[in-house]
């Protein structure tokens, strides 16, 4: 899918191959301290030692270490794409008539505060309450419609036509009625585009796309050029709406720990329920730093913690951003 640059072999690369390599083994252990998400059944059963990484480059060129390459479902990484799907069809404004960009400290699928602060506008699309009401944005009539358009803009980014894990949809779409709860709560006070179970279908199933590290790596690297799509050469993006799903990642992507993550790490990232981080490095004029150019970054490590972030994935992002020096800060 993308193809690596002809430094692959440098020594330098072997370098940072190596660290990585070894940082995905110690990082693994971390994992015991969490557990698979269980509230949706599928998820129950990956591995919860697993552990992978791919970094990509602009120039295309992959450093992956771990289970890499081992798929899993977007969940809530889904939400920066149908955000920034939502954004390209209506504008920013629209979209944000509808949905805050405030943080709430909340766990991601909380109600509360919608009953709270009248008149009931969802505090963020990361959180469920918002992604549901971007959910029903999207253009279109019908949730084949819906999805179809968030799909095309997948596959703009990533070259790959998307693959929505059935069994993950199914087992969720049983069980969700907290989000069902949500939906039904955000059509009463005016702030759904659809019916709830139309909403919910597409929120779902854009929960349920099947990637690996290598695509969400690809997503954050288009994130980190502001749209910027450097192996096509040409502006998917519009960099307006790409800054600001970068702020969202930052303030509101990994939930109640978005904080700690943001002092910690210092990069725009966004978790799922599945184990998945997309996180990225934009260009620094610091020409001596490992990644100058900026790359995306993508990883996967199942056993998650109370706020649904990958434990060891969140280990392991810490220490390679303190190791090799990159922040946003
Ligand atoms: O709606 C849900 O609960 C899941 N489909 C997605 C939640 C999620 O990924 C939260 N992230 N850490």
């Amino acid at each position: 899918m993308v193809q690596a640059a002809t430094t692959t072999n440098s020594k330098w690369d072997r370098k940072r191959m190596d660290e990585l390599e070894q940082w995905v083994a110690y990082h693994r252990l971390q994992a015991a301290e969490g557990k698979c998400a269980s509230y949706i059944p599928a998820l129950r059963r990956a591995d919860p030692t697993q552990l992978g990484i791919c970094m990509i480059e602009p120039s295309g060129h992959k450093i992956t270490a771990g289970d890499w390459e081992v798929p899993f479902t977007m969940q809530s990484i889904s939400k920066v794409v149908s955000f920034i799907a939502a954004c390209c069809h209506h504008g920013i404004s629209y979209v944000l008539d509808r949905v805050d960009v405030e943080p709430t400290g909340d766990a991601f699928n909380s109600i509360i505060r919608l009953e709270m602060h009248k008149p009931g506008k969802p505090f963020n699309p990361m959180i469920n309450a918002g992604a549901i009401t971007v959910s029903s944005l999207l253009p279109g009539d019908t949730p084949e419609q819906k999805l179809d358009y968030l799909y095309k803009i997948f596959q703009k980014i990533t070259a790959t036509a998307p693959v929505v894990n059935e069994e993950v949809f199914v087992s969720e779409w049983m069980t969700s009625h907290r989000n069902r709860a949500l939906s039904h709560y955000l059509k009463d006070t005016g702030y759904l585009d659809c019916e709830v179970e139309e909403a919910l279908e597409v929120y779902l199933k854009q929960c349920s796309i099947q990637v690996n590290t290598e695509q969400i790596a690809l997503i954050g690297l288009i994130l980190a050029l502001d749209g910027y799509h450097p192996l096509r050469g040409e502006q998917i993006l519009p960099k307006q709406v790409v800054r600001l799903a970068k702020a969202l990642m930052l303030t509101c992507g990994m939930y109640d720990a978005s904080g700690k993550f943001a002092a910690y790490v210092g990069l725009p990232a966004k978790s799922g329920v599945s184990g998945g981080i997309m996180t990225l490095v934009p260009p620094t004029l610091k020409r001596e730093s490992p990644f100058p150019d900026g790359c995306g970054i993508g990883i996967f490590g199942p056993a998650i913690d109370s706020c649904g972030n990958s434990v060891a994935g969140v280990s392991l992002l810490k220490q390679l951003a303190h190791e090799w020096d990159v922040s946003i800060f």
